[in-house]
């Protein structure tokens, strides 16, 4: 009998669980998105790094919150490179917006589009469906009266001709896709009965242009990608496989300390990566790559390289809304990098309008760890609004019912006081200050290299120690838990299968 009362225990607590379980999953705010007009619009542009750290930290039940970006999904770009080779599944470091939102306290309006002009006067922003399928509405205007523009930059190419038309970037999960399909094409199409020699080696020569950090953990991914799983499964061609990293400065890695550039330029050697430095990319065709060397005593000659596949990872530039806007703001005159904010991130010469992330100029280096600390300074400073806005007009009602009332006035009188003392101390918001925890990279081979911030100073590591801190570290910081599990399985799978090489 005790054992049968056990088993009933148990079970019930199993059916709670379950219950609670289901409820949890099931979470959302009100199903319909009835704008209050008592609040204010807040229009958040963007779902990446900045949009979706204010995002997650905003309490939605203050505002009218309504979130326009063209990519429904969040994407966490660190292990983007990752998914070029197929050691990570792209949809495993994508999370849905529609399940950030789901989440929220208060409902929050979602567009799939892109912002195409705002304009400042009437404080509207236009928007169109540029997706696939469009209805016969598909371009319109959202009214603000608060904005947060947080819509990333764009690939530069400084307009060097061809960059376009024949390489691949790596910003986006349709760029890694693409990758992947053409690192195999170039594989396939190399392995083809009586392909010549010379073409062969065209094919299989993998050139990256720009060694900052997308640039170098790129040509890591790949160069694991040959050792690991075309050398097993296509031994043939192996051999003549080659990766070529070409930089137009004297290094690559400009960000990391000297100690670590020299690590990685060895690794690159011992790893068969050719670096070539102080090589500028002038001219891009359909199969070679002109650019300028300037050699040691600083004379300069052009080279044209052949190349199958050719990455194109030389940094940002403006999207054409930025560069729209600014040409609206007389105080952005001299802005070229981006959008000029002040410490509360207020973009300068408009009015209600912020910017977080890469398209805002605060000082910073354009990084997710930047734009997610800029999101969540926002967050707090727009719930600190809210509040202080609540509080003001409950000081306002009790001040009018002192003079409706005046015989008992020392209970409302001490409110009135203790809710100043709180107005007080929430409007004494800090500007918004950047703490910065360091800079990692993967170079390949299972190494990584690590600038970490560390009691006021900075620790630099480098090799397969600090590869397993890049993962533990990527892993934990992963969007959600459904991400951090399929990252894990994705790691596991590549590890015990090999990387999946179908071409898709
Ligand atoms: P993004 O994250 O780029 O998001 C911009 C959003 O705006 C997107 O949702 C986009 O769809 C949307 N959007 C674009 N145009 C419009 C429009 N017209 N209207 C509305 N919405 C629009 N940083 C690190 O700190 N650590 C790393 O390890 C790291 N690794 C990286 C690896 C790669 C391959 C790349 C490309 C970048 C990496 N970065 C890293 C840099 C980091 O990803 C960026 O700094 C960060 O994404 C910037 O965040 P953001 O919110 O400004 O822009
Ligand atoms: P980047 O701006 O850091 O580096 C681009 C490189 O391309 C520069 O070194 C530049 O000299 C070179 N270049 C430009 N034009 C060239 C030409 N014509 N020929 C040859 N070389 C040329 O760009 P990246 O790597 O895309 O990074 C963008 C931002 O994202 C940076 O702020 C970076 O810190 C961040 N990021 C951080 C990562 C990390 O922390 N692991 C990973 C990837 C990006």
């Amino acid at each position: 009998i005790k054992w049968t009362w056990r088993f009933i225990y148990l079970s019930l607590l199993g059916v709670v669980g379950a219950v609670v379980y289901d409820g949890y999953l099931d979470r959302h705010p009100e199903e319909q998105f009835v704008p209050d007009p008592q609040k204010k619009t807040l229009v958040i542009l963007g779902t990446g790094w900045g949009s979706v750290a204010l995002l997650k930290k905003l309490d939605t039940s203050n505002y009218n919150v309504v979130v326009i970006s063209p990519r429904n999904y969040f994407l966490f770009t660190p292990l983007l490179p990752s998914c070029t080779t197929g050691n990570i599944e792209h949809r495993s470091i994508m999370e849905p917006v529609r399940q950030i939102l789901r989440r929220k306290k208060a409902a929050v309006k979602f567009y799939e589009a892109e912002a195409t002009h705002i304009d400042v006067e009437k404080k509207v922003v236009k928007i169109t469906d540029n997706s696939e399928i469009k209805g016969k509405v598909h371009e319109t205007e959202v009214p603000y009266d608060m904005l947060v523009i947080g819509v990333g930059a764009e690939n530069a190419t400084f307009g060097i001709p061809g960059v376009r038309e024949h390489s691949c970037f790596l910003k986006e999960i349709k760029d890694a896709q693409a990758i992947r399909t053409k690192i195999m094409d170039c594989v396939e199409t190399a392995a083809f009965k009586d392909q010549e020699p010379e073409e062969i080696d065209r094919l299989l020569h993998m050139v990256v242009v720009g060694g900052g950090p997308t640039g170098v953990e790129f040509a890591g991914e790949l160069r694991d990608f040959f050792d690991e799983d075309i050398k097993k499964l296509i031994p043939d061609i192996a051999p003549r496989f080659k990766v070529t990293l070409i930089e137009a400065l004297p290094n690559v890695l400009p960000m990391f300390s000297k100690q670590l550039i020299d690590y990685t330029e060895s690794t690159f050697k011992e790893e068969d990566i050719k670096i070539m430095t102080k090589t500028m990319v002038k001219k891009v065709t359909d199969r070679t790559v002109e650019a300028e060397v300037t050699g040691p005593d600083g004379k300069k000659s052009l080279i044209t390289i052949p190349y199958g596949l050719l990455v194109w990872a030389t940094g940002n530039t403006l999207r054409p809304l930025v560069r729209d806007l600014l040409s609206q703001i007389p105080a952005q005159k001299d802005s070229r990098r981006g959008l000029a904010v002040n410490e509360y991130l207020v973009v300068q010469g408009a009015r209600d309008i912020w910017a977080v992330g890469d398209c805002a100029v605060a000082g910073y280096a354009p990084t997710a760890q930047v734009a997610s600390q800029e999101g969540a300074f926002l967050a707090r400073l727009f719930n600190n609004m809210a509040k202080t806005e609540a509080l003001e007009q409950r000081v306002r009602e009790l001040s009018a019912s002192l003079n409706l009332k005046p015989g008992d006035t020392a209970a409302v009188t001490e409110e009135i006081e203790s809710i100043e003392k709180q107005l007080r101390r929430i409007k004494d918001v800090k500007p918004f200050h950047y703490s910065h925890q360091g800079s990692l990279a993967y170079i390949g081979s299972e190494k990584a290299v690590a600038d970490v911030a560390w009691l006021n100073g900075n620790v630099a590591s480098g090799g397969k120690l600090t590869y397993l801190f890049w993962r533990s570290a990527y892993l934990s910081m992963c969007f959600s838990t459904r991400n951090r599990a399929l990252v894990a399985l994705d790691w596991i799978k590549a590890k015990v299968y090999g990387r999946d090489v179908s071409r898709e």
